[in-house]
């Protein structure tokens, strides 16, 4: 499903990520870890094309993502990739509900497929009865949950998590996990960027993908 083969990065002169090579199969969970610095996000923005190497091939769905034009590459963005950072950019003075149907707009569906896709993935990310409250007056967990089921909208086949569970406290970090859970049984593909051993010693996690200063140990 995810295939890296001989992938670099640079930001000028510094080489951030070094003959990067790994696959991740359909329906696999997988942690990346590493230390502070060690290019975790950097790995996670080129899957989800948010970044484009410098050189090397990034194959998913056996097509290669770095030669895409611009049109495919925001459609690639929105409909195959479920991205959930720390920086959550929602829209603060927007419901819950608004925030996560907003992903749907410029799709071509009906009144009733928006509201059904958009009630799917709050019930799946477990904000349904925060729907209509402000984001600005939600929990750090909760503003967590509003960004999942917001990335869950389109109803991507691979989910790119990074630090997931930094800034939450042990409980909406067990809900998160319970979240993930379900998404790993509905066969979807995850990968999360983490320090977390809540995370990586999760039975579910079927490899851990350790980075040392731009390379795979
Ligand atoms: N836009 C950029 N310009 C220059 N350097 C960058 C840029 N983005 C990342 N880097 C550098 O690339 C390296 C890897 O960064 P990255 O964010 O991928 O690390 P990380 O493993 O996610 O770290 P953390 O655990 O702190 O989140 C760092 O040294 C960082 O300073
Ligand atoms: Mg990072």
């Amino acid at each position: 499903m995810i295939k890296l083969k001989n992938v670099y990065k640079s930001f000028k002169n510094t080489t951030v990520l070094q003959d990067i090579n790994l696959e991740i199969k359909e329906g696999e969970a997988v942690v990346l870890s590493g230390v502070s610095g060690s290019g975790k996000s950097t790995l996670l923005s080129i899957i989800g094309a948010i970044m484009k190497p410098s050189s090397g091939l990034v194959e998913v769905n056996g097509e290669n993502i770095v030669s895409l034009s611009d049109f495919h590459l925001s459609e690639y963005r929105t409909s195959a990739i479920g991205f959930v950072t720390q920086s959550f950019h929602l829209f603060e003075m927007l419901s819950v509900k608004e925030n996560v149907i907003t992903p749907l707009i410029l799709n071509k569906l009906t009144q009733k497929e928006m509201l059904h896709k958009r009630d799917e993935a709050m019930i799946k990310a477990e904000i349904l009865h925060k729907s209509n409250q402000v984001v600005s007056t939600l929990s750090g967990g909760e503003k967590q949950r509003c960004m999942i089921a917001r990335a869950l909208v389109n109803n991507p086949k691979i989910i790119l998590c990074d630090e997931p569970t930094a800034n939450l406290d042990k409980q909406n970090s067990l809900k998160f996990i319970k979240i993930v859970k379900q998404l790993k049984e509905s066969g979807k593909t995850i990968v999360i960027a983490t320090h977390d051993p809540l995370i990586s010693e999760l039975e579910l996690v079927d490899k851990i993908i350790k980075i040392d200063e731009g390379k795979i140990e």
